[in-house]
């Protein structure tokens, strides 16, 4: 039976449906999002699709990894019922030429540096949404403009769908787990926890009652340039949780540190939450 027919059965009969869409090439990041779906759906399907639409021209869809066998594997072992590995001409049949545009918000930052991406992303996930037709969507706050783009998506289509957004796995030293880190160099790699050491020292001098960006961003640059020497820094902004739109100060719903750097040819993404002294009380 198609997933569609799946997961409409189980519904029907008073099931939930938990759904993990992914570019397969699994990691514990992603197996943390399988795990938290199974916990709390009776029936979890994981979709494996290495997306075209996202990738840009330049970009390195033609060598994302990719590993069928072992992701099956790890998918079933994290408790996965249901493992959906779509073609791409089933996806995108001949003539296929209608995309999701989702605003401005997918214009921003990642957007800036990939232009297309979040149309790609968004295209493909209301796709995907439609057959499997699940009640809940998993995602990873790794990627909090892809979350928001999402969110906005379902709420302004009226997607009967929630969205629950889970934590970033990080390595020990405190890297954000990505199937993209395999592209690092030893040297490279060990540049690469320079992004979220530097977050962390915003966040840092945040916690001490400092509420201008200016000057949180200052402690971050001069961190990053001095641990993790990026060839480049595509962006790195104090944005607002909600809008992603840049701060001057960072107000009483917190702030999240966002950044986008080049080590090498790799590019790496990362993002922080925090609140302010000031707002969040009495922390001593
Ligand atoms: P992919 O990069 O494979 O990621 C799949 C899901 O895993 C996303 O929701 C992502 O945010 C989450 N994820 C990745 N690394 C994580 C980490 N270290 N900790 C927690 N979650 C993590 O994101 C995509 O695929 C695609 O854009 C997709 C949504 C599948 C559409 O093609």
């Amino acid at each position: 039976m198609e997933i569609r027919g799946l997961s409409r059965r189980a519904r029907a009969s008073g099931m939930s449906v938990g759904f993990v869409p992914t570019m397969g090439s699994l990691h514990e990041g992603h197996l943390s999002l399988i795990r938290r779906a199974r916990s709390e759906n009776h029936r979890v399907v994981v979709s494996v699709f290495v997306n075209p639409l996202q990738f840009g021209p330049d970009e390195d869809f033609t060598r994302y990894p990719r590993d069928e066998v072992r992701d099956v594997r790890l998918c079933r072992d994290a408790g996965c019922d249901w493992f959906f590995l779509p073609r791409a001409r089933s996806i995108y049949p001949a003539g296929f030429s209608t995309t999701v545009d989702p605003g401005p918000l997918a214009d921003l930052w990642e957007g800036t540096a990939r232009p297309g991406h979040f149309r790609g992303v968004a295209t493909v996930v209301l796709k995907l949404l439609t057959l499997v037709e699940p009640d809940t969507l998993y995602l990873g706050q790794k990627d909090l403009q892809q979350v928001r783009v999402l969110q906005r998506m379902t709420h302004d289509l009226d997607l009967p769908i929630g969205i629950s957004v889970c934590p970033t796995v990080r390595e020990r030293d405190g890297l954000a787990l990505s199937s993209r880190n395999v592209y690092l160099s030893a040297e490279e790699r060990a540049r690469a926890p320079g992004l979220i050491r530097a977050m962390r020292e915003g966040r840092a001098l945040a916690r001490t009652g400092v509420t201008e960006a200016r000057r949180i961003l200052a402690r971050v640059r001069s961190t990053l340039r001095r641990e993790a020497k990026p060839e480049r820094v595509d962006y790195l902004a104090l944005v607002d949780p909600a809008t992603l739109l840049p701060l001057t100060q960072v107000g009483s719903a917190g702030a999240f540190l966002i950044g986008a750097i080049r080590l090498g040819k790799t590019r790496l993404i990362d993002n922080l939450y925090f609140r302010t002294r000031s707002r969040g009380g009495r922390r001593k």
